[in-house]
Formats: structure tokens, sequence, C-alpha cells
């Protein structure tokens, strides 16, 4: 991994960002001219808090969704040491986000292809090591993005369950927080949980909410208020409602053949419910490109803590 050009990268959003312009000093080294801007690429982290909610259904169709819809969609998996998008997606990954920590390979190298045009970076599963990454290493995974020659579209995250640091890290860095929630009370307590963490320690203040398993509309919007009225009153933060997937038993069979279900059964009810969240991120406005100030700022605490 060549940490170099991730900072490189780093540094140099933080330049557009600011709207830098060369200094005299560049142009004495010839940095005058700096080469066109790269294709910027979103990165969209899924979370949820809880386990078993959907996060890992809702990253591979909205993934998929986004691809069939003519965008570029890297889906990584997130959940270091527990890894299943492979297994979801019937794809049998001979290398993964451990062999690109040992420098065994490039970022490259891990992308497997899916139907549609959609790329998996798969995280290695019944490895112990890859579930107790560092902070460090947490963010060379993330900053090995930044090596990507052609960067895609968008970057979705599927992230484990909990508020580990694990999940802090991949969250914090990204664009937009994709929160995951059914209609259990366990899956609301978690995703406030959720909410709370990446705020207070980390300064997200934007989540999108997706209600998963729910009968109807109606029932996810209520759902959505249920969570928003707690964040509203306790938690600087905006949750607003991205839409729902329907419980839907066409899904359940899609899991089982390793499928998709909007690549098996689009005009499904949740294939469709897919399509219209992959309608939705298309109407996001710009994103307030914090993930790697975060991540730049998460590194540093991790120096001090580590001497590294
Ligand atoms: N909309 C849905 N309709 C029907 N079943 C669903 C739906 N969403 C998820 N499920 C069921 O819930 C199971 C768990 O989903 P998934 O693996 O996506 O959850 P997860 O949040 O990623 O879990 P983990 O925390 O273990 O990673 C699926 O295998 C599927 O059976
Ligand atoms: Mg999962």
């Amino acid at each position: 991994m060549n940490q170099a050009i991730g900072l490189e990268g780093m540094l140099r959003a933080l330049a557009e960002r600011h709207g830098r312009q060369p200094s005299g000093q560049d142009q004495a080294f010839g940095l005058a001219s700096p080469p066109p801007p790269r294709k910027r690429c979103r990165a969209i982290a899924v979370a949820g808090g809880k386990g078993g909610v959907g996060k890992t259904t809702v990253s591979v169709n909205l993934g998929m969704a986004l691809s069939m819809a003519g965008h570029e969609v890297i889906l990584l998996d997130a959940d270091m040491g527990l890894a299943n998008i492979d297994v979801l997606l019937g794809l049998t990954p001979t290398r993964h986000i451990g062999h690109l920590l040992d420098g065994t390979c490039a970022i490259e190298d891990l992308l497997l292809p899916a139907p549609h045009g959609l790329k998996v970076v798969p995280a290695g599963s019944g490895t112990r090591r890859l579930a107790q990454l560092s902070n460090n290493e947490h963010a060379a995974v993330i900053r090995a993005f930044d090596d990507l020659v052609t960067p895609p579209d968008y970057l979705l995250v599927d992230t484990a369950a909990g508020v580990s640091d694990n999940v802090a890290m991949f969250a914090a860095a990204a664009d937009d927080v994709v929160l995951v929630v059914c209609d259990e009370p366990a899956s609301l307590t978690d995703a406030y949980a959720m909410l709370k963490v990446l705020s207070r320690d980390f300064g997200v203040r934007r989540f999108r909410m997706v209600a998963n398993m729910v009968r109807n509309l109606g029932e996810a919007k209520q759902l959505h208020q249920k969570l928003a009225r707690v964040s509203d009153r306790f938690l600087d933060v905006a949750l607003e409602f991205m839409g729902m997937v329907p419980n839907d038993e066409r899904l359940r069979q899609a899991i089982k053949r390793q499928s998709a279900v909007v690549d098996l059964w689009p005009s499904s009810r949740s294939g469709q419910a897919f399509k219209q969240l992959a309608g939705a991120v298309d109407t996001w406005g710009e994103p307030e490109r914090l993930g790697l100030d975060r991540i730049a700022f998460f590194s540093r605490q991790a120096a001090v803590a580590t001497g590294w």
C-alpha cells in the first residue's frame, strides 16, 4: 500500500475544497498547472447498529440498482472477519482486504466482477486478525481507494453490526451514512446509539434512513418519525427519510439463490423499492466532503496514541 499516494489524495481533496490557488512557491517547483481534477467518487456507508436488520441486503441491492442505472459502483464488504457479500452473490474470491494490508496485492487486484458491472471488494471471513484491525489499518483501507486509477461513481460500504471503531471509522470516512432500521425496539435503540456515537465522537451530522422489512410506505414513515423525534430532541443531527424496502418473500428466495433480487426479479416489490432507493441517491446534492478530513484527524489521533 502506497501511503504517500493516499495522503496526497487527502491533501488534494482539502486543496480542492478550499479552492486553493497555486502559490509562487508552487510555480518555482513547477506545480503551477496541476493535473485535471480526478473524477469525484461518492462514498456511502450502510450501517444500522443491530445485527440482521438488512445492511448487507440493502448494500448489495442498492449497489446493483445503481450499476443497472448506468453508474460505476464498487461495493466494499467492511464486515471484516465475517464477510458475506461474496456468499450473497455467489462469488468466489481468492484475495481479500487482508492481502491488501499485507502488501501482497493492490486495490485493483481485489475487484471481483458481479452482475451488471458491479464490482465487489471482499473482506475475508473467519479471520480474527481482520476483525481486530487497528485504527491505522482501517485508515489504510480507506486510503487505498485513493489509489484506484479509475475511481467509480459510488463506493458503497457495507458495515458490520455494532458501533465499534471498525464500523465508526468507515461510516465517518464516508460522504453519506445510510442507516438501515426495522420495526423492532432493539433496531431503534441501536440506530439511536449509532447516531449518538457518530455525531458526538466523529462529527457526522447528516444521516439518511431506510426502513427495512416494513409492510408499506406509511409504516416506514412512522418508523422514521419514531427515531427522528428522539434524535431531533437529544442529538445535533439531521435524519432524513430515504425510503423503504418491504418485507418480501421474493427477496428471501433471491438470497437462497445467491443473487440480488434487483437482478433476479427486478419487478418484485423489493426489486422496485431498491430501484427507487437508487433513484433517491441520484437526487442527493453535493456531499459535505468531510470524510477525508475526519480520517486525517483520526489517523493523527491514532499516530499519537501508538507513536506511529
Ligand atoms: N426486505 C426484506 N424482506 C425479507 N427478508 C429480509 C429483508 N431484508 C432482510 N431480510 C432477511 O434478513 C436477513 C438478514 O439480512 P442481512 O444479512 O442483510 O442483515 P445484516 O444487517 O447485514 O446482518 P449482519 O448484522 O449479520 O451483517 C436476510 O438473510 C433475509 O433473510
Ligand atoms: Mg451484514
